[in-house]
């Protein structure tokens, strides 16, 4: 008999053909995900859950699953939200999907740098509002790129991958991240400062840390009024490092000249909330990885580590584990 595996999204074609061929799985349909009530009831009895970051994976999920759960496969890099300690307590692996989303999430990430520097969307709006009547010597004035600094906050995979592109625009390239060392950051050409350091002298700070107790709420009031009043903030990582309400204060106020965020907290972020009247504030919901070819590796590797996990085998992409 085959294992009975949980999917809470119709995920690419790639990843669902492996997952079905050896697996007996119950796929949530619906373009929504399953509310609380449905993933408790559906996950019952699974040998294995393959789950997206819109799911929280805590405790009474693994309760409502059951003690013969065998894996807990992510499709996606980041897995703030899944209790890893509790996973790790009842000896189940947890799977993600590292380095193939690395080059996608870093060129949306500069295109929002891009976008917001040169005010990309605020001028397609003004043309198609019809305002386009002349060339303007004054009109929609952005900021350059090259000879600027460029803060990058988290040099893991992500960080380095956007340093490589900033290096062809001409920026100068700082970093803030206490596990990286200097020579692993001079081979992208940035240098490693104190995070005060970056936020005072950047033009642009962009966001690539994982969500954890001590990135939670990192860009906050304080931290805000240490940036330049030009000052651009890209945020593809996650939500909640940014305090939301300081934000919009500080783009409200100009403490702070414009924000690019991929990611919002909460996500989707409310249609009315203040940060979308902004004109200085672009949003765009969650597509950091979102290309074809890369959505397409996701699903085979959160496939390929759910097949593993149910057969008993060492996940091929684990998270590490914290200790149990
Ligand atoms: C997306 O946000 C991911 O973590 O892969």
């Amino acid at each position: 008999m085959k294992p009975k595996v949980f999917v809470t999204r119709a995920i690419p074609e790639a990843g669902l053909k492996l997952v079905k061929a050896h697996c007996e799985a119950d796929i949530w349909p619906d373009e929504l995900p399953p509310a609380r009530p449905a993933l408790l009831e559906r996950v019952r009895g699974v040998d294995g859950l393959l789950c997206l970051i819109t799911e929280r994976i805590d405790v009474e999920v693994l309760d409502a699953a059951g003690p013969q759960l065998k894996v807990i496969s992510q499709m996606a890099v980041g897995v703030d939200n899944i209790d890893l300690q509790a996973a790790a307590a009842r000896g189940i692996p947890v799977g993600h999907t590292p380095g193939v989303l690395t080059e996608a999430t870093a060129d949306l990430a500069f295109a929002l740098l891009l976008a917001a520097a040169r005010r990309i969307v605020e001028a397609a709006d003004y043309v198609r509002r019809g305002q386009w009547r002349t060339w303007g010597a004054t009109i929609l004035l952005g900021a350059d790129l090259s000879g600027a600094t460029l803060g990058i906050i988290g040099l893991g995979r992500i960080g380095k991958a956007v340093a490589r592109r900033a290096a062809g625009f001409d920026l100068r390239i700082l970093a803030h991240d206490p596990g990286c060392t200097p020579e692993a950051a001079a081979s992208v050409n940035a240098r490693l400062v104190s995070l005060e350091d970056l936020l005072r002298e950047s033009d642009f700070v962009t966001l690539h840390t994982p969500l954890t107790e001590r990135t939670r709420g990192l860009i906050n009031r304080d931290t805000l009024r240490l940036m330049k009043p030009t000052a651009i903030l890209i945020n593809t990582a996650r939500g909640p490092i940014v305090d939301q309400a300081a934000l919009v204060e500080a783009l409200t106020t100009g403490i702070i000249g414009a924000a690019a965020l991929d990611v919002t907290d909460p996500e989707p972020i409310p249609p009315d909330h203040p940060l979308l009247s902004l004109p200085n504030a672009l949003i765009v919901p969650h597509i950091g990885s979102a290309s074809v070819w890369t959505r397409d590796q996701m699903a085979l590797m959160a496939a390929e580590n759910l097949i593993a996990g149910v057969q008993g085998r060492p996940l091929p992409h684990p998270v590490p584990m914290p200790p149990s």
